[in-house]
């Protein structure tokens, strides 16, 4: 606790560097118990502690400062017990920076057809072994407290943006706040972990910016925008983020859930949102697809046309993967898990430089040029 004996209610600090003069964008540093974070971030995803075809040290070796977990699946394998035994997920993984994790319930909503939400939290059946299981406020935070996350999620109540039935929405709004006054009321280490509600209210203006009001009467480090990422139409998903955004307070982070196109970093950055995780680029990688900066956006290693370029990927990017290895030789591999493993390193490369040159854009007050030229190259047909 602090000198004064009042527990301090926040284990980050943010500072905004620069905003950009036309939109609102901002640069900011985020110092974290584990990682000084610069933002606007992406966060790849590792669900079970470990990124999909990516080391620790490689990660670090990008300069990756903070991933996300899920406290569903960490919860499961290796489980409470555990990871308070390893000292947390941060030793257990031998992952030194930050981490933040997802709170469960939309895994299971997303992931279980089975899950079942009450007032008390989210039933569903395990699939590891069939057993009921009910995930509460309290119970996602005792999770997330032995994971030791920088960054913990609220447990909240989503309903997918494109469900169509208002009065689910409206209870899922008013039942997500309760559920984060019983997710602070569970929190016992405010001054070593920080936790974030998450805005909801479908794709109503009025429904999100009402939910954001009450969030933000709780006076949290930082704020999460859920769900989107839905399949809802990219005008409705841009304005609720805009009418989020606009309530949310100036000096605190705010964390856009599940999004990752790189279309959606650069509008949503300029709509003041500093946080980004998604499975995409990971999960595209094992498809064979490479990330490129401009149209199409991805490479299909898969395809025979590649089977004598010998090119890397993107002659620009610093890259492990395209440093060493060409187009023709990864599509040569492509049934291999070396070949997935090289897609995924160039894939978390491409996510972090974007960040970073969005950033570096809004530094230098050229985010609007940086627009420009962003949607000419990936959109040259729609001139
Ligand atoms: N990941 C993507 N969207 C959401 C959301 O609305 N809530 C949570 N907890 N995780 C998400
Ligand atoms: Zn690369």
């Amino acid at each position: 606790s602090s000198p004064s004996g009042l527990m301090a209610r926040s284990a980050l600090q943010f500072t905004v560097l620069a905003e950009c003069s036309t939109t609102k964008a901002r640069a900011s540093t985020m110092v974290l118990p584990h990682a000084t974070v610069e933002t606007p971030v992406f966060m790849p995803v590792g669900t079970q502690g470990t990124l999909k075809g990516l080391l620790p040290d490689q990660l670090l070796a990008l300069d990756c400062r903070l991933i996300l977990g899920n406290t569903y699946h960490l919860g499961n394998r290796p489980g409470v017990s555990t990871l308070k035994q390893a000292g947390g997920l941060h030793r257990f993984m031998n992952w030194p920076r930050a981490l933040l994790t997802d709170s469960g319930g939309f895994q299971m909503v997303s992931l279980l057809d089975l899950a079942q939400i009450t007032e008390d939290g989210v039933k569903f059946r395990s699939p590891y072994d069939d057993s009921e299981c009910m995930l509460t406020p309290e119970h996602s935070m005792e999770i997330q407290a032995s994971i030791g996350a920088d960054i913990m999620m609220q447990l909240d109540d989503v309903v997918d943006a494109t469900h169509a039935d208002p009065e689910r929405f409206e209870e899922a709004r008013h039942r997500t706040v309760r559920w984060l006054d019983r997710c602070l009321k569970a929190h016992q280490r405010p001054d070593r972990q920080n936790l974030f509600p998450i805005v909801q209210g479908g794709l109503d203006v009025d429904k999100r910016k009402d939910c954001a009001r009450r969030l933000i009467e709780r006076d949290t480090p930082g704020f999460a925008v859920g769900g989107l990422s839905g399949g809802e139409a990219k005008d409705d998903f841009w304005r609720m983020v805009h009418v989020s955004t606009n309530e949310l307070p100036k000096n605190k982070p705010r964390y856009l859930m599940g999004v990752g196109f790189a279309v959606d970093l650069v509008v949503c950055s300029a709509l003041g949102i500093d946080m980004y995780d998604c499975v995409f680029p990971t999960r595209t990688a094992r498809f064979g697809s490479a990330l490129i900066m401009k149209h199409p956006g991805a490479l299909n290693l898969k395809a025979r046309a590649f089977r004598l370029d010998f090119d890397p990927i993107d002659q620009e990017c610093p890259c492990f993967t395209c440093q060493n290895h060409s187009r023709a030789y990864i599509h040569s591999i492509i049934h291999e898990p070396s070949a997935c493993h090289l897609i995924t390193v160039h894939n978390v490369a491409f996510q972090l430089r974007l960040m970073k040159t969005i950033r570096q854009n809004i530094l230098a007050d050229t985010f609007p040029q940086f627009i420009q030229s962003f949607m000419l190259a990936n959109y040259p047909d729609k001139k």
